[in-house]
């Protein structure tokens, strides 16, 4: 579905004051929980692109303990408001003994998590955590363990915060709810 020819509207979900005020409480929950971490070996978040990349800015300065970040690439919606189920993962990290945490914006089927994990797991990190910003548990086909959650949401297609539609939105504040009708 492109943007042409429809008219979106975005419903208001959560303000960006929750959002700044819940990112806090997770930075204070992820430095309590990796208290043990040390400069020389320094937890690692794994930023899932592009959707996580304005969040995982926000979180990181929560954190109180020595981190570093890194990225990878994730699509699997392309243009569409469905998941393809096919999900490209491009990356050269080194995580091997490291303490990681990946950072992701929505967690929705759970396939994209699913496959990020094998992948992790197979260049063996000292642990492995989930954080996302967004859980949407009614669409879950994979089964996901995930250790922080910021909001949970309801099955729709959500925009803003980092969050995009065919590219579109990522520079919305808050967090809204595309409505898709036609023109
Ligand atoms: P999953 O593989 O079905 O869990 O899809 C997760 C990925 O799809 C996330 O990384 C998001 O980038 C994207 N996604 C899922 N739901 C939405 C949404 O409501 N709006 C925008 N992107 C979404
Ligand atoms: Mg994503």
């Amino acid at each position: 579905m492109s943007l042409e020819g429809t008219f979106n509207t975005i419903v208001p979900l959560i303000s960006a004051d929750e959002i700044h005020r819940r990112i806090k409480e997770m930075g204070k929950a992820i430095s309590n929980d990796y208290g043990t971490i040390t400069p020389e070996n320094p937890l690692l978040l794994i930023v899932v692109l592009k959707g996580a990349f304005i969040f995982a800015a926000d979180l990181m300065r929560t954190i109180t303990v020595p981190c570093t970040v890194d990225f990878i690439f994730a699509s699997s919606y392309g243009s569409g408001t469905q998941s393809s189920g096919n999900v490209a993962i491009r990356h050269k990290l080194i995580v091997t003994g490291r303490s990681v945490l990946i950072v992701e914006d929505i967690i929705d089927t759970g396939l994209t998590m699913q496959q990020i994990t094998a992948e992790l797991i197979t260049m063996k990190p000292a642990s492995l955590g989930i954080c996302t910003l967004l859980d949407k548990p009614d669409a879950r086909k994979h089964h996901v363990d995930i250790d922080y959650t910021g909001f949970i949401v309801p099955n729709t297609f959500i925009v803003g915060y980092g969050i995009d539609y065919d590219e579109h939105y990522r520079e919305l504040p808050s967090l809204g709810v595309l409505n898709s009708d036609p023109a």
